[in-house]
């Protein structure tokens, strides 16, 4: 019996994800080539997925944890609860506009165009300040939509800030901070489940340490 951990393939969270299963004493490879690794010394598969995709592998109980970011979650990750914040990855999902443009308050949304990879996130913010505009999902390089005049506004991951710098523009609502955090399946069985408690004993000792 092995417990299934998802994490992140490329990106942000990849490197310091393994750093932490490394410092509890899980050796696995990378993942730059294989999508799917057995740790050496403990009961436990990993297996390398876009980030996005995460969440549903965790509905469907296909892995039963998954290293991930807490904006990601808050997206798409209704049922799926959270064993251990991680403390590293830290960033906010805020709401910004074209450095030139005046902002007063968020009723300044009201009929505009918002380009995002975060729609129900935007969604929720736009639905509890009453405001009613458009959302245009994008995938990736968000920022640049203010630019080419696909949208009034954007709503993206802010970490250094320095992408909404070099795209001119202005961070001016944060909707949500973000970390990563041990995920878990809502469908973990029981036996994998005391798996779980041994890797968050050795997670916790290692948060601790590293304090
Ligand atoms: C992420 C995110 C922001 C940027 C924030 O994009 O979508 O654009 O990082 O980081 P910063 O505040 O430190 O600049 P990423 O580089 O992962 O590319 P993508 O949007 O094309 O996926
Ligand atoms: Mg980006």
């Amino acid at each position: 019996m092995k417990l299934r951990i998802a994490i992140q393939k490329s990106g942000r969270l990849n490197e310091d994800s393994l750093d932490i299963l490394k410092n509890c004493g899980v050796s696995i490879d990378n993942g730059k080539d294989q999508l799917k690794a057995s740790a050496r010394n403990f009961p436990m598969e990993v297996f390398y997925l876009r980030n996005g995709d995460i969440p549903q592998y965790l509905k469907d109980g296909v892995v039963d944890i998954a290293i991930i970011g807490e904006n990601v979650l808050f997206e798409k990750g209704e049922g799926i609860t959270v064993a251990e914040k991680l403390g590293f990855s830290k960033c906010k999902v805020s709401m910004a506009i074209p450095k030139g443009k005046q902002y007063t308050s968020f009723k300044d949304f009201e009929g505009k165009r918002i380009a995002t990879s975060y729609p129900n996130t935007v969604n929720k913010f736009l639905e509890q300040n009453g405001i009613n505009a458009d959302i245009h999902l994008i995938n990736g390089s968000v920022e640049i939509a203010p630019n080419i005049g696909l949208a009034d506004a954007i709503c993206d991951i802010v970490s250094s800030g320095s992408t909404l710098f070099k795209n001119n523009l202005k961070e001016v609502e944060v909707l949500l901070k973000s970390e990563a955090v041990l995920a878990v399946s809502p469908k973990i069985d029981n036996e994998r489940k005391v798996i779980l408690d041994k890797l968050l004993f050795r997670i916790q000792s290692v948060l601790k340490a590293r304090q």
